[in-house]
This record gives structure tokens, sequence and C-alpha cells, in this order.
């Protein structure tokens, strides 16, 4: 069995839980929290990339001459005066970056959009002015496809065993053959981009052979590993700095060339530089979702879901073999007696594509929970019922492992409740008010539970002030707040005694923010920092001659300022008086079982470790949710309106209600643009993206979202970590574009398959 974590009786945890207001609140709306951009850098020149249009080929010829006559250029770097830099390796291969391509290694061009050259210069209109003078010719060669959906693209190549194992059970065909009811169909998702408000960007600069990186980033323990690899010198002589991030979503999660970039010109130069990335630029520099194609047959038995075969295939770039396994989730979403779940690749001229918020299961739960729902209409039975009957909380149907804990079905009929399911009626086209017809949809949400080790440093002082401190990185989703609130709890301060520092690879290492795991993870580092502490001050209150001589120091309590013994109690003022120098500082860490003790230095290098995820060798672990929705579909327009959404979650402990409701409604909200409005559109003769800009890369807005409604649904769970959270991140977003789709096809009687579904979809069908 895997060590298993009482989280009832052994932590009592009266402050976590609450909905605290953010920590950094206040330093938020008053603008005096630092983001990357904003740290002094006094003397710095101003660095701009420059990209070239062309998406295959390579440069012919480089002109200068006008950049460089720009007044107060500095430098212009191209493939022909790059220094040499050591090779850093992508996220995939075990290292920090995005992708595994140096866009400015050699002359060869794989994507519109690749950077080609860099302008520094000192003030930023003339690196500006120089970087469009600089003349970047390029030979193309072939026709570039940068659209899998595309008639000429490459055929998909199913992934070899080595890269994904099939995931098998039974006999699959004989299963659909069975079946009283099969759904056979083909989903599209398409290109999206983050859009974070906080552009990409990187302020270099060495001083005394030490390079301070300031990078917006979701892991800064990663990139300082990235860092030292370019330049060859240790990890401790690199330092990335990243206090607050203006949204990441995944973008800022590997390291991008950028960074290299800026940071090779700073030493180059002997000065700092500060490297602004452009919006429209961001489209290419970095990654995205790539497209998929979900094809999917399900069959439905006795009333109960009873057979899948999914085959994902996913948009990749030419040099990497980039994909996220969606059919890992959608095979064990519900109780299948035969299932297959099959991977594939497209390989196109795009960038490779990377991690945006729950990256495997936005597009597979598309394609599963549309094609469950086709199924429940084809056979004539109500879709929370079909869900529930095919419920597969008695264990994970490839591998029959017992979950941590499993919350669809209450999320299902808590959901339902909320949302007055029962009312809907069955057939579809049934409610018109007027023009619009008004339709409701359901899908389940999955997100699997992965866990990574964590470190994190308590220091509590006699004068009762606790610092809290981790390489962690505060993307808004809670984790100052959040680790205010456990070092309050454990050590009975006020909340306001605590300060939290994160951000900075000076702190103590680790993972990427990714994957909905830092709360939980680095938190439980925290706690255990925490309970050392603690330990401490018990240690010294019940020698002799403290405040507590001859009490038992494991019973000690550290409570309403106080420290407790039984029925002594003496203030903690009093019991701190008598520690060493007045400061007891203590180091957490958390490392999940199953994680083997030789990653260890790899682990204080960059933070890098297994990631367990969905299975462990005894678990299964994932938090569940489901979405409700109601549409209003124009009749005559087509136009689609989101007047209704309710959700259900169950992810564990719940750590802050507000903190943790914010993310859950955030993702909702994100569902509406991940499936009506969202997508990078190309212009397939020249594979360029088009709507590169916040203008014309469409998102919903305040109109455009109405009543949100995300439904806590309380779970314990005491196997998953000490705090016996899940991550709740990533969760909110995953069943919303189904659920947005099924609506519409309950309001209108028409299925759309492909992402997104705008009014002009609903009218040409
Ligand atoms: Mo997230 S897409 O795991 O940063």
């Amino acid at each position: 069995m895997a060590e298993t974590y009482d989280v009832v009786t052994d932590v009592n945890l009266p402050l976590i839980g609450e909905g605290r207001p953010r920590y950094e609140a206040r330093a938020k709306v008053t603008g005096t929290a630092r983001y990357a951009a904003d740290e002094p850098m006094p003397g710095a020149l101003f660095a701009r990339l420059v990209t070239t249009p062309h998406a295959t080929g390579r440069v012919t010829a480089i002109d200068d001459v006008a950049a460089l006559a720009v007044a107060g250029v500095r430098l212009v770097l191209t493939h022909r005066n790059m220094p040499g830099l050591g090779a850093a390796k992508a996220y995939f291969a075990g290292g920090a970056m995005q992708s595994s391509r140096d866009p400015m290694e050699t002359d060869e061009i794989a994507y519109a959009g690749q950077t080609v050259g860099l302008v520094v210069a000192e003030t930023p209109e003339a690196a500006r002015l120089a970087a469009d003078r600089l003349v970047v010719e390029v030979a193309p060669s072939g026709s570039p496809v940068a659209s899998m959906h595309a008639a000429d693209a490459p055929a998909p190549e199913l992934l070899p065993e080595d890269a994904h194992v099939p995931i098998l059970k039974g006999d699959v065909e004989a299963a659909l053959a069975e079946a009283d009811a099969v759904v056979r169909a083909e989903y599209r998702t398409p290109m999206q981009h983050h859009n974070p408000i906080e552009l990409y960007f990187t302020g270099a600069e060495w001083r005394n052979g030490i390079l301070t990186a300031y990078v917006p980033s979701q892991w800064v323990s990663g990139f300082r590993a990235g860092l030292a690899e370019a330049f060859g010198v240790p990890t401790e002589m690199v330092r990335v700095v990243s206090r607050y991030v203006g949204g990441g979503f995944g973008s800022k999660g590997t390291m991008l060339h950028q960074t290299v970039l800026a940071a090779a010109a700073a030493r180059d130069l002997g000065a700092p530089v500060k490297l602004y990335v452009g919006r429209d630029q961001m489209f290419t520099v970095g990654s995205f979702r790539g497209q998929t194609t979900q094809t999917i047959a399900v069959g439905l038995k006795d009333g109960r879901l009873s057979a899948l075969d999914h085959r994902q295939d996913s948009q990749t770039s030419r040099f990497d073999t980039f994909f996220l396994p969606g059919t890992e989730q959608t095979t064990r979403m519900y109780d299948w007696s035969a299932l297959r779940g099959l991977e594939g690749v497209v390989r196109t001229d795009v960038n490779t594509p990377g991690f945006m918020r729950a990256p495997a299961e936005v597009p597979a739960l598309f394609g599963l929970e549309s094609a469950v729902d086709e199924l429940a209409v084809a056979a004539g039975v109500d879709p929370v019922e079909l869900r529930l009957a095919s419920d597969a909380a008695g264990g994970e149907p490839v591998d029959g492992l017992p979950w941590t804990s499993h919350g669809l079905a209450e999320c299902l009929r808590r959901g339902a409740d909320a949302f007055g399911w029962a009312d809907r009626p069955a057939e579809a086209r049934a409610q018109r008010r007027g023009d619009w017809l008004f339709g409701q949809g359901v899908a389940s949400a999955i997100y699997p539970t992965y866990t990574k080790p964590a470190t994190a440093e308590v220091r509590f002082g006699s004068d009762l002030s606790v610092r809290v401190s981790a390489a962690a990185c505060e993307l808004g989703g809670g984790t100052y707040t959040i680790f205010q609130q456990i070092a309050a709890n454990e050590l009975g301060v006020p909340m306001e005694s605590v300060r939290v520092e994160v951000g900075s690879s000076d702190l103590p290492v680790n993972g990427v923010a990714g994957g909905s795991t830092q709360t939980a993870g680095i938190g439980s580092a925290v706690l255990e920092a925490c309970r050392r502490v603690r330990e401490e001050v018990a240690r010294v209150v019940t020698r002799p001659g403290g405040a507590l001589e001859g009490a038992d120091a494991a019973s000690v309590r550290l409570t309403d300022g106080r420290a407790v013994a039984g029925d002594r109690a003496v203030p903690l003022r009093e019991a701190m008086a008598t520690v060493p120098f007045g400061i007891i500082e203590m180091r957490g860490q958390w490392v999940p079982s199953g994680v083997a003790l030789s990653e260890t230095r790899e682990f204080y290098r960059s933070g890098a470790a297994t990631q367990l995820g969905f299975l462990t060798e005894d678990f299964a672990r994932a938090a569940f949710g489901a979405n409700f929705v109601e549409v209003a579909v124009h009749a005559l327009t087509g136009e689609i309106r989101v007047p209704r959404m309710v959700g259900a979650f169950a992810f564990g402990r719940v750590m802050n209600e507000r903190t943790a409701r914010s993310q859950l409604t955030g993702g909702m909200i994100w569902g509406v643009g991940s499936v009506l409005h969202e997508a990078t559109e190309l212009d397939h003769r020249y594979a360029r993206h088009v709507n590169s800009d916040l203008g014309e890369y469409f998102m919903p807005v305040n109109a455009d979202i109405a009543s949100v409604e995300a439904i806590i649904v309380e779970e314990e769970d005491r196997h998953i970590n000490p705090l016996g959270a899940k991550g709740v991140g990533e969760l909110g977003i995953t069943g919303m574009a189904a659920a947005i789709a099924n609506a519409v096809h309950h309001a209108t009687g028409i299925r759309l398959r492909e992402a997104p579904i705008r009014m002009e979809h609903v009218l040409a069908s």
C-alpha cells in the first residue's frame, strides 16, 4: 500500500478552507506588485525581436546596415553572429525549454513568425525602428501547411509504443457490435493562444558572472537550470525572479528562446537588457493549444455506457513530437467494459504547441462528452441518468485501481438539482420564446490529481513574525494567501503576521506551477516545515526551565497566540523568549511515495522530478465535476448566448473557498470562450496567423457572461497528500465545451462537432 495521510485528525485546520482575501490584493490593485518588467534595471538597454513572415525555407541574405544606422542601436543579432550556446533541453526531454529548436541557431525557417533577429538599442523606440529596418531575406521552400485539418495536411501518424502505449481493455469492436446503440463521430478543436494580459518579457543582467533574469515564469527553478545549461555556468550563478505573473495558463511554464536571447545580448554588451515581446510576436515565439481531431465510437448496452473507442490526433511541429494523451482521461471517465485509447500526431509548419489550461482535457472531453450526449439522444435516455448509470466510482475501468476519492456522481446530482435539470424537456428544439431557442446541456469534468516533490522554508521569530518561502509562482490562483493560511493555522498566529516570499529561484527549489499541482504540493511542504517549527517550539518550552516544563512535547499545539499542552497554556511570546537567538527556521519537503531517490540530484538542480499522474501503483486519482449550461440561440441569426451556467466540483479539501471559486468560475468563463469564440485563424497560403491581436482574437467579455455558479462539493481524501487537496486550477474549464455544444443541440436540434461553434455554423446547418 502507498503511504496514506490522515488529513482529518492529524491536522486541525480551522483557517484552511475559509474564503480569505488575497494576500497580494492590495499590492495588485494599487500597482505596487512588481511584475517582471517592473523590476528596476538602471542603465538597461532595450531589445526587440525580429520575426520572419515565411513558414519554410532558408535565410539567404541579411542586410543590417539600415538597422545599425539608427541612432542608439548597440547590437543586431542574427544566426550569423549568434554566440555559440549550450543546448538547453526541451521540457519533454527533461529540460525547461518550450521547444527543442533554437530559432537562431541556423539559417533554417520552420514556421511563420520564427525569430530571426534581435535588435538592442538605447531606447525602445530606436530598437523598434531598427527592428523594422533589419532585412532578413528568406528563400521559401515548398508550400507550408499550418493546419492539420487542411486538405493537404500530412496524414496522422499513430504514435509508436515507446511514445504512447495504447490503452486497451477487452474487445472494443465486439462490444460496439453488440451494443444497443452506437455513435461514431469525429470532433475537431482549433488552434488557440493563451493571451495573458502580461506580455512575454525578459530583463537580463550579468554582474560578476552572475546572471539575473526577470521573466514572467511558472517555474523559476527550471528556468534557472535552463539558463545555466545554455550559458554553461553552474545553477548557483543564475537567478530567475518572477514575483507575480500576469496570467500564465501554461504559456509561461516552459522557457522560451526570447529569454536566452536577452541574456546572450546582455552578456555580449556588458549591460542590462530589457526585451519586450509584442502581442503579435507572442503568437509565434511561444506555445499554444494545438489543433486536434477526436475520432470516437461509443456504445450503450442495457442503459449503460459499455464501449469506448477513442483516437486523438494532435497537431505538432515538424521538429518536435508534442502530444497530450487525453485518451488517458476519457478511458477512465465511465465504467466501460471494453475500450481502446490511441494517440497520433500530425506534423505541420508551426512552432511546437504546448500546455494551455487543461491541455489534454479540453479537446478530449469536447469529443467524449459530445459523443456521450449524442448517444443519449440516439438511445432516448436522459444524459445525466446515462452518466450516473455508467459511474466508475467502484474502480478505474482500465486496470481496476480504486480511486482515492471519486466525486463524479455527487457532482452530477448536486449540479442537476441546483440547475433545475428535472424541468428540462427531453426533446430538442422544444423551448422557443420569441425568436430565441433555449436549450440545456450537461457534461462531466475531470482533471487528474498530479503530485510531485516540493520544498519550502518557514522562519518563526520570537516577535511571532513568520516568513514562508518557496520557489513557487503566484499566477493568481491564491498561492501567497494559502501558504499564509497554512502557516497561521499551524503556528497559532494571525494571518497578518505571516509574510510569504515566492517567485525567486533563490528560494527552496520546486517544480513547474502546472498541472494544478502547486497549492496542494508546495502547500504540503509548507505544512511540513510549519510542523517542524512547531515541534521545535514544543521541545524548547517543555525542557527544564521552559514555560511548559515537564509537559509532553508531542502534545503541544500552537493556537491563538498560545502554546497549549493539555490544560496548561502560555503565551507564545513567552514560549519563544527562550528560543536561542530568537529564531526557528525549518525546511519542509513533500515527496510523494513513488518518486525515486535517484531523482534527488535533478530535483535539487531544476525542480524536475516524476510527476505522478492519474495512476500510482495503488490508486487512481482525479478531481471531478459536472457542468450544466443553458444557451439561447437566435432562430434567425444563429447568435448563441449563454444565460446560465452551473458547475459542481469535487476536488478534495478546499484550501480557500474564495480563491477556489475564482479558479472554477474563471475556468467556466474561459470554457465559453474556448468553444464559442476562440480560434487562431490561419492564412493557409502562407501558414500565417491572421488574428494575432486582442482585437481579432475573439474572447468573451463581460456582456457575454451572465449567471455563473460554482458549487463546491466537499470531499475528504486521505491518500493524495498531507493537505488532502487535489488541484482546482484547471478543473473548471474541462467539461465546458461539450456542455455548451450539447446545449446548442438541445436548443436547435443541430449537432456541431467542430469548435469554435459560431453563429455562421449554426446558420449553415
Ligand atoms: Mo497549466 S496548462 O498545467 O500551466
